[in-house]
């Protein structure tokens, strides 16, 4: 054995150079990794002992590709063309033993490889698109080669981790192997060897390249297939122009527009974004408090208290992975309504093909229903989801505490009530905590997890993980009216309510939010949710337009009119009406409408949310700037592009959403005093993402 340098080494077995890379976690490319492989390749042609060279990784993964971090840092070591270089061109076949997932440069490592051999397990993609890139190391020229265009424009815009068996099938790996990746790897090299099979250039191959010549209809189709799913993104785009290349360009001319279209977006403020969105979701479950080695409790059975909407939802997240759940109702009526909704739930997304039938009613068994809360005394978690009463819910803690196990969680998806007077009508206040679901529960990624005063670590660790368990992204937050995403919500609504009175109207609101990137404005998302929730035709007195479009039967999308006017289809049309109701509401409030700009609607929409995020820092409500962009982009829509409020704010400059501030404070008062922390952060050049 040779070791080549710290996270390489080069082992002889049977005439087959073994070159192994060992650099955890996930033997990223960094600058160690390319000099080993660009010295282990170089040492394996050199040994007369070597036939054939075998390119395999210790720990998790084979290589997931560049290392981000050091992207936009001073180049180091040789470049990953020039490793792939050597490699490509080496006399002696070299082979590429894949496990875990090869990803990116990762993939592009073993595409310049002769041959691929992968064990079942592996998988194996180019997600770049997702950091807002593109394969930057030949990946989009060579894997077109391999699998073929369609298939190639679907993996390089979507970024999706092939399976190993469906690699095979495609061309994209010669070989699957049985789990001793290592002995098979060279059973094929000498197999390779003694056959003298060719040295497989995948640049040499273009038969499938040279199908798709001239099918322009073939990138149309494509372009409007993803068209909506990835609107405002620049990536996908240049992604398909580099397989455009590909197919219409010789090898090294179609190389030279996938490097120029990658320094485009490598050093554009999308990509910036993105790669600040991948960190910041990883960093977003770690708590500086709680230390790793934190003892978790087993959760293995979950109660939740409500089968309403919220209720349904959260029971689908635990059977969805096979935790068994209980749900309790007032009446036996609404228990089978609300499990009623469930299933018919599960049967829509069956009847869409996206699970079997069967997988229905597996699902279906893990979820029982009872109208007694006692039914919950040996779950692990509860959690309750009954109408925001503080009343109700104090009541119901205070059952909770005489009927539930020792170390049982328990949890209240409340989204606004003071969790620690909840807590405190237990005699257990450091079990209970808040797990705040977003509505649909099952289908929406994030979840706020409400630290109250009394918390304890154990419950909070235990909850962060279990949330990663079904699937979402968990966001450890402090209690204060809101949380954090609804406390920041709150800023644009004040703002848009506003807006609409001194000039602009709803639906150009909501067209400067949707092309900024949000699924949709404010005054379309409440017709959707409903104009009604939590309006009452007794008490209502035309205060506001919401009360005023609700008098007159105007409720949102449900009954065909709220902000907008809607077709048969669902179809949103502004309304003359609602413009009429509008003006006059302002002019009996006597307030002056004006010409109101995209650009003003954005800064007066965006930056007191931005301002919010700075007094919640300062509050400690949350960790970290890059958590509340977390929550605003799982939660909310912000567009991941743009980073979240705080990496937008920070883009656009603080000093410059200071002053702003300042403005519109003289003029229009206390909505827009400016955060502390944030003169702070401006004043002392602070770097809040430090
Ligand atoms: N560079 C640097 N660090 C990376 C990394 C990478 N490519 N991939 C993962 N990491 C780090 C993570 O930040 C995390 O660090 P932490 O423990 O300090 O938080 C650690 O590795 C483990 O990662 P995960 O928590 O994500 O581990 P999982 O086992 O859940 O997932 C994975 C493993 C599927 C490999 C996932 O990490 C992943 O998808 N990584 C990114 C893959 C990728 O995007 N590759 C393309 C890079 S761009 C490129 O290659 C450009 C080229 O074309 C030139
Ligand atoms: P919902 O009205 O749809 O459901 C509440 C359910 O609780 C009803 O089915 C009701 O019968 C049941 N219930 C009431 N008292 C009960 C009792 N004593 N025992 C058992 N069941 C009882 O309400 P929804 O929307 O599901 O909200 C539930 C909670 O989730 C509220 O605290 C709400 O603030 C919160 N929340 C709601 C979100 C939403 O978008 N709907 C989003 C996030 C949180």
């Amino acid at each position: 054995m040779t070791a080549i340098n710290d996270v390489t080494k080069l082992d002889i077995i049977e005439n087959v150079g073994v070159i192994t890379l060992n650099s955890p976690p996930v033997n990223a490319l960094s600058a160690n990794v390319r000099e080993g492989l660009d010295i282990g390749v170089k040492k394996a042609i050199e040994n007369n002992d070597v036939q054939a060279i075998v390119i395999i990784c210790e720990g998790r993964t084979f290589i997931a590709g560049a290392d981000i971090s050091e992207f936009g840092k001073e180049p180091k070591g040789p470049s990953l063309f020039e490793v792939q270089d050597v490699m490509e061109n080496s006399p002696k076949p070299i082979i590429a033993a894949i496990h875990g997932t090869a990803l990116g440069g990762g993939l592009e490592v073993a595409l310049t490889c002769h041959y691929r051999i992968a064990v079942k397990s592996a998988k194996c993609g180019l997600p770049e698109v997702n950091l807002g890139l593109l394969p930057g190391a030949g990946g989009t020229q060579r894997l077109p080669r391999l699998v073929g265009v369609e298939q190639a424009l679907k993996m390089v815009t979507s970024g999706i981790h092939l399976p190993a068996e469906q690699c095979l099938k495609s061309g994209l790996i010669d070989k699957l192997s049985s789990d001793d990746l290592l002995n098979d790897s060279v059973s094929f090299a000498k197999e390779i060897i003694s056959e003298n099979q060719p040295l497989k250039k995948v640049r040499d191959i273009n038969e499938k390249v040279e199908a798709a010549k001239g099918n322009d209809e073939l990138f149309k189709n494509f372009r409007k297939s993803i068209e909506r799913k990835t609107r405002g993104f620049l990536a996908p785009e240049y992604n398909i122009q580099c397989i455009e290349a590909a197919v219409n360009k010789p090898f090294d001319e179609g190389i030279k527009v996938e490097r120029d279209l990658f320094i485009k977006l490598i050093s554009g403020n999308q990509s910036a974004a993105q790669r600040y969105f991948f960190f910041a979701q990883r960093q977003v479950a770690k708590i500086p408090d709680i230390p790793k080695e934190t003892e978790l409790l087993d959760i293995k059975k979950v109660g939740i208290i409500g089968a309403g909407t919220m209720g349904g939802g959260i029971a689908m997240n635990f059977a969805n992975v096979g935790i068994p759940v209980t749900l309790v109702e007032r009446s036996q009526e609404r228990l089978d309504k609300g499990i009623g909704i469930i299933r018919k739930n599960y049967e829509n997304t069956a009847a869409k093909g996206r699970i079997t039938l069967e997988e229905v009613e597996k699902r279906m068994q893990c979820i029982s229903g009872n109208i007694s809360i006692d039914s919950l005394s040996d779950t692990d978690l509860i959690i309750e989801a009954v109408f925001e009463n503080m009343d109700l819910k104090k009541e119901i803690f205070s059952k909770l505490d005489l009927i539930a196990k020792d170390n049982a969680i328990l949890a209240t998806n409340t989204s606004a009530l003071d969790i620690n007077e909840i807590a405190e009508t237990t005699k257990r206040p450091e079990n209970v905590i808040g797990l705040h679901f977003f509505s649909p529960a099952n289908v929406m990624r994030l979840l706020e997890i409400v630290r109250g005063e009394k918390t304890s670590k154990q419950i909070i660790a235990t909850s962060m993980v279990l949330a990663k368990n079904i699937g979402k992204t968990a966001a450890l937050v402090g209690v204060c009216p809101g949380f954090v995403g609804n406390r920041i919500l709150a800023q644009r609504q004040r703002e848009a309510n506003k807006l609409i009175l001194e000039g602009a109207l709803p639906w150009e609101i909501d067209d400067a939010l949707f092309e900024f990137g949000f699924p949709m404005g404010p005054f379309a998302m409440s017709d959707l949710a409903g104009l009604d929730i939590g309006w009452d035709k007794e008490t209502s007195r035309g205060e506001t337009i919401r009360e005023i479009l609700c008098e007159n039967e105007r409720f949102g999308q449900k009954s065909g009119k709220g902000f907008y006017i809607y077709d048969e289809n669902r179809n949103k049309l502004p309304d003359n009406d609602v413009e009429k109701i509008i003006q006059e509401f302002a002019e009996n409030k006597q307030i002056k409408r004006r010409e109101i700009e995209k650009d003003e609607i954005l800064k007066r929409c965006l930056y007191p949310m931005i301002n919010e995020g700075f007094k919640i820092l300062d509050e400690g409500m949350a960790i970290r700037a890059s958590d509340i962009d977390i929550i605003w982009i799982n939660g909310y829509g912000w567009p991941i592009y743009e980073g979240g409020p705080m990496f937008y704010g920070n883009l656009i400059g603080y000093d410059k959403i200071l002053s702003w501030l300042q403005e519109m404070e003289k003029e229009h008062g206390s909505d827009f005093s400016p955060s502390p922390y944030l003169e702070k952060v401006v004043g002392e050049k602070i770097n809040i993402f430090s």
